[in-house]
């Protein structure tokens, strides 16, 4: 697979909607961006953020979740076909094991809606609201074998109103999370 000059080729896992995947992908169209993404994954092959990346000509794979080992086997080897050289989870609600991390070798990234270290796992902005915190936000991090707890890159809070109820957090969380992934991707190719 070709190299782009001057760019690091990106893969992105998605399960779902694609937002996040979306804002990578305007990102990546920038005018010196650092990145091409090269390639998406999805576990679930009717995923609506696949469209997205269709529509952007870049390569889309459904990998249907038959169990662990084979999606694994079967992304590793399309990120080594592809040459990938960071692999970007947006909304990828599988959670990968050990021995892909260590086998793909290279970075890979996460974006979860919440202020890493608190509400690790789903359901993170009922549990801010029900926790009555004054803050809700987003973090992207490294992903290692322990969920949620690789060491976090970027984090942007957000004030949770008494109006607030999930559905308005979550907007005004992924709207952040649109901001915030592609700098932590610039991050961590500046100073890696
Ligand atoms: C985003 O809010 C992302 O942070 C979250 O899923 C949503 C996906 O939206 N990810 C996780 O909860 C990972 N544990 P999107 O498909 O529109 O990007």
């Amino acid at each position: 697979m070709e190299k782009y000059p001057g760019k690091t080729n990106i893969a992105v896992f998605i399960s779902g909607r694609g937002s996040n995947l979306k804002s990578l992908i305007n990102h990546s169209k920038k005018k010196n961006s650092l990145i091409k993404i090269i390639l998406v994954i999805s576990n679930n092959p009717d995923a609506k953020g696949l469209k997205y990346a269709s529509k952007a000509r870049i390569k889309t794979y459904g990998i249907k979740f038959k169990n662990k080992s084979n999606f694994e086997n079967n992304s590793l080897k399309l990120l080594k076909k592809y040459d990938i050289d960071v692999l970007c989870l947006a909304g990828f609600m599988k959670i990968l094991s050990g021995n892909f991390i260590k086998k793909f070798s290279k970075p890979i990234l996460n974006i979860h809606p919440s202020l890493l270290p608190k509400y690790k796992g789903l359901n993170t902005h009922e549990r801010a609201i029900k926790n009555k915190d004054k803050f809700a936000g987003a973090s992207i991090h490294k992903v290692t074998e322990k969920l949620d707890s690789g060491k976090v890159i970027l984090q942007k809070k957000v004030k949770i109103l008494r109006s607030d109820n999930v559905k308005s957090l979550e907007k005004k969380v992924l709207k952040i999370e649109h901001e915030i992934y592609p700098k932590a991707i610039d991050k961590i190719l500046i100073n890696p």
